[in-house]
C-alpha cells in the first residue's frame, strides 16, 4: 500500500536530508565539485513527504525543482552544508539522512582575485572538509543516522565498514561503475546494509528505490524506539 501524507508511515517524524554536490572555491571564478546531480538525494526527500513526514533537504547546488511538500535549503560548501545540516537537526531530528556527495577537501585558501596562468605547472594546497554525517552520528542522541556511499571496488565491504567507522543505523550502498546507473541517471541500484541484515533494490528508478529506502527506513526505526 502506498503510503498517503496525512496517515503515512512516517506521519509526525522529523527527516533532515543532505543531498547534491558541494562547491570549494579556488578563486572568484573557479571552484572544485563533483558529478552529483542531486536525484538521488531529492527523491529520497519526496519519499520521506509522500510518507507523511515533515522534510528539510539541505541541498548543494543542483538544477532541480524542490519537491512538493519539502522545505529546501541551499548551501555551497562543504562546511555550509555541516553547519546548515546542524541547525535543522537542532530544530528536531528523528531521522538524518546523508545523500550529498560532500567534497572531502577545499583549497586551502580562497584567492580573492582571478589566478592569472603564469608557469607550465601549477599545484592547489588542500585541506580537510567537516564530515556531516559523521559530525551528526557522534552526537550525544543522534537521530536515526543513514549513509551513502558511492564505490568503486569492494562495495559491500567498504559501505559495512563505513556503517561501523561513522556510527550508522543504516547505510546504502551503490556501484558507480555500472554503466548507466547512478549519478545523472534517473535510475540506480542499490543494497542497503544494517547492523544484522541487507537488501538489493533495483536496478530500477531512483524513485521506486527511494520509496523503498523510506518504507526500510520506517520499519527499522519503529524497532530502535525513540
Ligand atoms: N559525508 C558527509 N560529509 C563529508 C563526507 C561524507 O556527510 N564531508 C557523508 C556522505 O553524504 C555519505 C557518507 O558520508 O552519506 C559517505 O560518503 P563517502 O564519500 O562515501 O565516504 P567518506 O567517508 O568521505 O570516504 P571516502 O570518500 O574516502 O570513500
Ligand atoms: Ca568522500
Amino acid at each position: 500500500a502506498s503510503p498517503q501524507a496525512a496517515g503515512g508511515v512516517l506521519a509526525g517524524r522529523r527527516v533532515v536530508i543532505t543531498a547534491g554536490p558541494t562547491r570549494e572555491p579556488i578563486d572568484p571564478v573557479r571552484y572544485i565539485t563533483n558529478h552529483s546531480s542531486g536525484k538521488m538525494g531529492y527523491a529520497v526527500a519526496m519519499a520521506a513527504a509522500l510518507a507523511g513526514a515533515e522534510v528539510v533537504l539541505v541541498s548543494g547546488p543542483v538544477s532541480l525543482p524542490a519537491p512538493r511538500g519539502v522545505q529546501v535549503r541551499g548551501v555551497t560548501t562543504a562546511q555550509e552544508m555541516l553547519n546548515t545540516a546542524s541547525a535543522a537537526v537542532d530544530e528536531g531530528c528523528d531521522i538524518f539522512i546523508a545523500s550529498a556527495a560532500v567534497a572531502d577537501y577545499r583549497p586551502e585558501q580562497f584567492v580573492d582575485q582571478k589566478i592569472k596562468k603564469a608557469s607550465d605547472t601549477m599545484s592547489l594546497s588542500l585541506v580537510r572538509n567537516p564530515d556531516t554525517l559523521a559530525t551528526i552520528a557522534a552526537r550525544d542522541k543522534p537521530p536515526f543516522t543513514v549513509g551513502f556511499a558511492a564505490e568503486t571496488t569492494d562495495v559491500a565491504r567498504y559501505a559495512a565498514d563505513k556503517m561501523k567507522r561513522k556510527k550508522l543505523n543504516m547505510i546504502v550502498a551503490n556501484d558507480v561503475s555500472i554503466p548507466g546507473l547512478g549519478f545523472s541517471s534517473d535510475r540506480n541500484a542499490v543494497t542497503v546494509f544494517w547492523p544484522g541484515g541487507s537488501e538489493s533494490i533495483g536496478p530500477d528508478s531512483k524513485q521506486t528505490i527511494a520509496n523503498r529506502l523510506m518504507a526500510l527506513i520506517a520499519e527499522h526505526i519503529s524497532r530502535t524506539a525513540t
